[in-house]
């Protein structure tokens, strides 16, 4: 059997994000809130990701997992509207997106937690936050700063701080609130663990699951499968730029076990 790495093990006897039962719900409910299509998109040739079809429905958190050099960023940037797809399509909240500019995806409710944060350095923690909120003006509120810092109190401290000189799980976590300062429907995080203590994975993975039983859809990228285990319902995994495995909701403890499919398309054990 593999070993869970850093902080999942600390995680696995977390409850996961859960739906309501779906008789519990309107059937309109169920129309997916963010659909990948066949999806093709790379630098040069060949494509890198090559025909991925994912969906995600209201309040779920999905687990996209792979190991390094998968294409998990390659397919957060074409999400962004930072790498434009080559074929395929992607709909966010009933809307084609595949063509829409990278500033114009966080008004139809989608927002990116990029792998490097991407925060403005020299600004502080709350003129980050404010240029966020600004951003979001015209969605439906959902989050404001003193939400943000009741959510993530090391963020209130943190205020008058200038970004660059935040140590990297504050800067993770400034960089999740600038994304729900969006006021998303959805939100695609790219390794937010990686590099953090397991005490602020911990932290931020229960920022997760709150958002998500409130209706927030994520998609958790991961490589570490333990992590993403231990708060997905289900999981997506992707390897050389296809999806080579679908783990069912309920499948996590099946896959964890079958130490041939973690090898195969982790290259853990
Ligand atoms: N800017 C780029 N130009 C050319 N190739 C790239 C670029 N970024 C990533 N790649 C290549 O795309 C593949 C997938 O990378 P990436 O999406 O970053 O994987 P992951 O996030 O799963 O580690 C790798 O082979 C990587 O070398
Ligand atoms: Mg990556």
């Amino acid at each position: 059997m593999f070993s869970i790495s850093g902080a999942s093990s600390a995680l696995a006897a977390w409850p996961k994000c859960r739906r309501t039962p779906p008789c519990a719900k309107p059937i309109w409910e169920f129309d997916a809130m963010l659909t990948v299509s066949n999806l093709t998109a790379g630098y040069g040739v060949p494509n890198i990701l090559q025909g991925l079809d994912i969906t995600v429905r209201p309040g779920e958190m999905v687990g996209l997992v792979g190991a390094n050099g998968a294409g998990k960023t390659t397919l957060v940037r074409v999400l962004a509207g930072l790498l434009p797809a080559r074929g395929g399509s992607i709909t966010i909240n009933g809307s084609d997106t595949t063509n829409v500019p990278a500033h114009a995806r966080p008004k139809l409710g989608l927002a990116i937690v990029l792998e490097n944060r991407n925060l403005f350095g020299e600004l502080t923690v709350a003129e980050n936050l404010r240029l966020a909120e600004r951003a979001g003006a015209n969605r439906p509120k959902k989050f404001d700063i003193p939400r943000i810092v009741e959510m993530f109190p090391a963020v209130g401290e943190k205020m008058a701080v200038r970004c660059d000189l935040l140590s990297g799980g504050q800067q993770q976590m400034v960089a999740i609130a600038r994304a729900l300062l969006l006021q998303p429907d959805v939100v695609i995080m790219d390794e937010p663990s990686t590099g953090l203590a397991p005490k602020v994975v911990k932290a931020i993975l229960e920022v997760l699951r709150g958002l998500c039983s409130e209706g927030m859809s994520i998609v958790l990228i991961e490589q570490n499968i333990g992590i993403a285990s231990s708060v997905t319902q289900r999981a997506y995994v992707l390897s050389t730029g296809r999806i080579v495995h679908h783990v069912a909701d309920g499948g996590w403890p099946a896959f964890l076990h079958d130490p041939h499919l973690v090898s195969r398309y982790l290259g853990q054990h």
